[in-house]
């Protein structure tokens, strides 16, 4: 049975003023549903895992939220980390900590934060790379690309082997000019940030390629169920390396040719900013405007098209004559922009942290 590992950390912000800092998007409802993503991740993940096969990587500004949104996850399977060090640092933790439980474990790593649109496909498609997991590859899901996306990575597919193929090429977050080559040459699959492997298999990998990162996870996981953990953390934790799994791991162990893929059709999408959000949710009505609030909130459109309309805070918005806009409005702060400018949201992000 699949170890599922959820590093649900990043702070999203390319949806400020909705995500923020203390209250992430994995946490939130966007999807019209009643479950915030990160729920609905783990009722995804039930298709695959049972409950106290599945973990949770987080700060500890969101354990009390994460756990509050997810009952039936063990409370010893919600694994808090002190300060963020990104993704590698997150996802080796989890492999040490399964490894100390069961040395032989396949585990797999799930953004929090990924809307999908077939469950049954997908758990199809992990079942498919836990095959190859098995026989000691490092499994990425691979997506077809829908244009040149700076933002991804980006897999070259080699030769065919068992359900997938062997990897001849990892490349994260390519520049501009080659995401182009890539899209155009049809040889290469977007990184779902999908990973399956046998914890035995990765923890040799990081060992090889980040050795003072796996000496550490290794020693907080020894360490993780006795009373020193605390202070281990505090002392080990702040001097982790803060890199990705997809620099750290995959890009050196694809060139060394111990990575695959399974190609992945069950409707991704990495909701990162409020135009795709726009363009993956129904429009409340025939001119486009579409309304992201998972409860009845007020909302006037008036000779207004495509919006993306935001009413967080439960206040009245009301447009009129303004075509493809974001409007998001929270208690907190008021974001206008228009859609093609939604990837440069960040920016604000950036400057009121220089600003204070
Ligand atoms: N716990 C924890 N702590 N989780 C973290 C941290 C951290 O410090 N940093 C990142 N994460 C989690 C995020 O919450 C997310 O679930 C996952 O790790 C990936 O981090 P992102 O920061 O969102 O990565 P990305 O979007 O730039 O790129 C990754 O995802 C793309 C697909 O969405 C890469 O894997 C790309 O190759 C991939 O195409
Ligand atoms: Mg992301």
């Amino acid at each position: 049975m699949l170890h599922a590992v959820v590093p649900a950390g990043g702070s999203g912000t390319r949806l400020w003023p909705l995500s923020r800092a203390q209250n992430p998007k994995f946490l939130h409802t966007l999807t019209g549903t009643d479950r915030s993503l990160l729920q609905a991740t783990v009722d995804r993940l039930r298709l695959l895992s049972a409950d106290d096969h599945m973990y949770v990587v987080t700060g500890s500004a969101h354990a009390v939220a994460v756990a509050r949104q997810l009952p039936s996850c063990p409370e010893s399977n919600i694994l808090v980390e002190p300060s963020p060090r990104d993704s590698a640092a997150a996802i080796a933790l989890a492999a040490a900590v399964i490894a100390e439980r069961d040395e032989n474990a396949v585990m797999g790593a799930f953004h929090a934060d990924h809307l999908i649109a077939d469950d049954e496909q997908f758990a199809d498609t992990v079942s498919r790379a836990m095959e190859l997991a098995e026989d000691g590859l490092l499994m990425t899901i691979g997506i077809t690309p829908s244009g040149p996306e700076t933002g991804y990575g980006y897999l070259r597919l080699g030769q065919p082997r068992g359900p997938g193929f062997q990897l001849a090429e990892f490349k994260e977050k390519p520049d501009q000019v080659s995401a182009v080559e890539y899209v155009s040459s049809g040889n290469y699959l977007w990184n779902a940030g999908m990973f399956v492997w046998r914890v035995d298999v990765f923890l040799a990998e990081l060992a090889a390629q980040r050795p003072a990162l796996h000496d550490t996870v290794r020693r907080l996981a020894a360490a993780w169920e006795a009373p020193e953990r605390a202070t281990l953390l505090d002392q080990l934790w702040p001097a982790l390396e803060r890199i990705s799994v997809d620099y750290a791991v995959m890009e050196p162990a694809a060139a060394a040719g111990k990575v695959g893929v399974v190609p992945g059709n069950f409707g991704w999408n990495d909701i990162g900013d409020f135009d795709t959000l726009g363009s993956v949710l129904r429009p409340a009505d025939q001119f486009g405007n579409v309304i992201v609030s998972s409860e009845d909130r007020p909302v006037l459109t008036v000779e207004s098209k495509r919006n993306v309309l935001v009413p967080a805070s439960g206040r009245l918005i009301a447009t009129l004559g303004c075509d493809d806009m974001i409007v998001v409005d929270t208690d907190e702060a008021v974001l206008v922009a228009t859609r093609d400018r939604a990837q440069e949201v960040k920016q604000i992000v950036d400057q009121l942290k220089e600003t204070g």
